[in-house]
């Protein structure tokens, strides 16, 4: 791989243990992906830092980092962590976890990253068309390239720290014009009246689980796509189910061709294909212990008109709990909310919280990523479009 001088510099040790470290590692992962070179990123986003998920090894690793002097090149936010920093008495966790995860924070922060803890850094610091940088968290890769026309890899959590120390990352795949085209075509032969198509979660789930990698080209799908929730819980479903780290939506995304691409396969995707993805991912539950809802972390004005819908209608009769940014929305009371049978958290989110030990195990969602990564931890799981909970939460 060509490097440049200021690389070699990195890579010989005169910049620090940490960064040369870091650097092996981004060099090594671009070799494997056939990189010539590498390329500068203005900003990193790392996932996998709660401790529910990464546990003391993980630690470990960030601590010795820590120690070691380690410090983010470029602005670097987080993903969320295992638990409402404030919050975390209601979640019912243990000390010694309370403790490892804001060591975890601490020595990130320590090292110059912001705590946004949130999958939606694109609503807090988006990205310019073209700018290349360097993101874990498939939601958001999948929001950067699709939406915002920005550059990103589906980078692990690890690979995109050590991407925001070194400040670059290989120049290969989506970084390049020419990964960028689409390589299949996906029409979308939903009804507009049907139940199913209520949930673009779901919608987005079997795009992924059918298309699995390459750059789909999707046409057919804006209509079910109202506001921008349903976009992310599109994307987040399309990255839950594949390798995909960049769609291109027919009238969405900067990036789409004007026409359906030739010489490219094209698949549809109909009512019963979309059925047996549902089936999937949702059960019917006689009861359930709580409707959880923020995968991706919803936004304040979401999370407003949500309690707005609830309070026009008085108590919910089932527990609901919503997980969004703390940057966005910091000031709500989560007693005063208590009276509507309504939880709200920043920070953390459901699946890499610990939902049980908040009392919950049969829950109901309006995320297809929440239904597959719940379901895989062992909870069970429904599936049901935001509207229609808000309505089935006062039956
Ligand atoms: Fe975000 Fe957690 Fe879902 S990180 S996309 S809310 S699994």
């Amino acid at each position: 791989m060509y490097l440049t001088k200021e690389e070699e510099r990195i890579l010989e040790g005169h910049e620090g243990v940490v960064r040369q470290r870091a650097l092996e590692i981004v060099v090594k992962v671009g070799e494997v992906l056939g990189a010539e070179r590498l390329i500068k990123v203005t900003k990193a986003h790392v996932s996998g830092i709660s401790y529910k998920n990464i546990g003391d090894a993980g630690l470990e690793l960030i601590e010795e980092l820590f120690t070691s002097k380690g410090a983010f090149s470029v602005p670097t936010s987080l993903n969320p962590a295992g638990m409402d920093l404030k919050l975390w008495k209601f979640m019912n966790l243990p000390r010694t976890y309370v403790e490892k995860q804001n060591r975890i924070i601490n020595c990130l922060r320590s090292m110059g990253a912001e705590p946004l803890l949130t999958c939606i850094p694109y609503l807090i610091e988006p990205p310019s068309f073209g700018e290349q940088v360097a993101w874990g968290e498939s939601n958001a890769i999948l929001y950067a390239n699709s939406v915002l026309g920005a550059r990103t890899n589906r980078e692990g959590g690890p690979l995109a720290l050590f991407e925001g120390i070194v400040g670059r990352a290989p120049y290969v795949d989506l970084r390049t014009d020419e990964s960028r085209k689409p390589t299949i075509c996906v029409i979308c032969e939903l009804r507009k009246d049907s139940k199913l198509s209520q949930l673009p979660g779901l919608i987005g789930f079997h795009i992924g689980s059918t298309v699995k990698s390459g750059v789909p080209y999707i046409k057919g799908v804006e209509h079910f796509l109202k506001d921008n929730y349903d976009l992310r819980l599109f994307l987040a479903g399309i990255g839950t189910a594949g390798g995909i780290g960049l769609a291109l939506i027919d009238k969405i995304s900067p990036e789409a061709p004007k026409s359906l691409p030739e010489n490219v396969e094209t698949v549809k995707i109909d009512e019963i294909e979309l059925r047996e993805s549902y089936e999937k991912l949702s059960i019917d539950l006689d009861d359930v212990d709580a409707v959880v809802l923020g995968c991706p972390h919803m936004s304040d004005r979401e999370l407003h008109s949500v309690i707005n819908v609830i309070k026009s209608k008085g108590r919910s009769r089932r527990r609901i709990i919503v997980f969004l940014p703390r940057s966005l929305n910091d000031s709500l009371s989560l007693v005063k909310l208590r009276k509507y049978n309504l939880e709200v958290y920043n920070d953390t989110c459901m699946v890499v919280c610990d939902l049980r030990a908040m009392g919950v195990e049969r829950v109901v969602v309006d995320s297809a990523k929440a239904a597959y990564y719940l379901s895989s931890q062992g909870y069970s799981v429904r599936l049901m479009s935001l509207n229609e909970i808000l309505r089935w939460a006062f039956t």
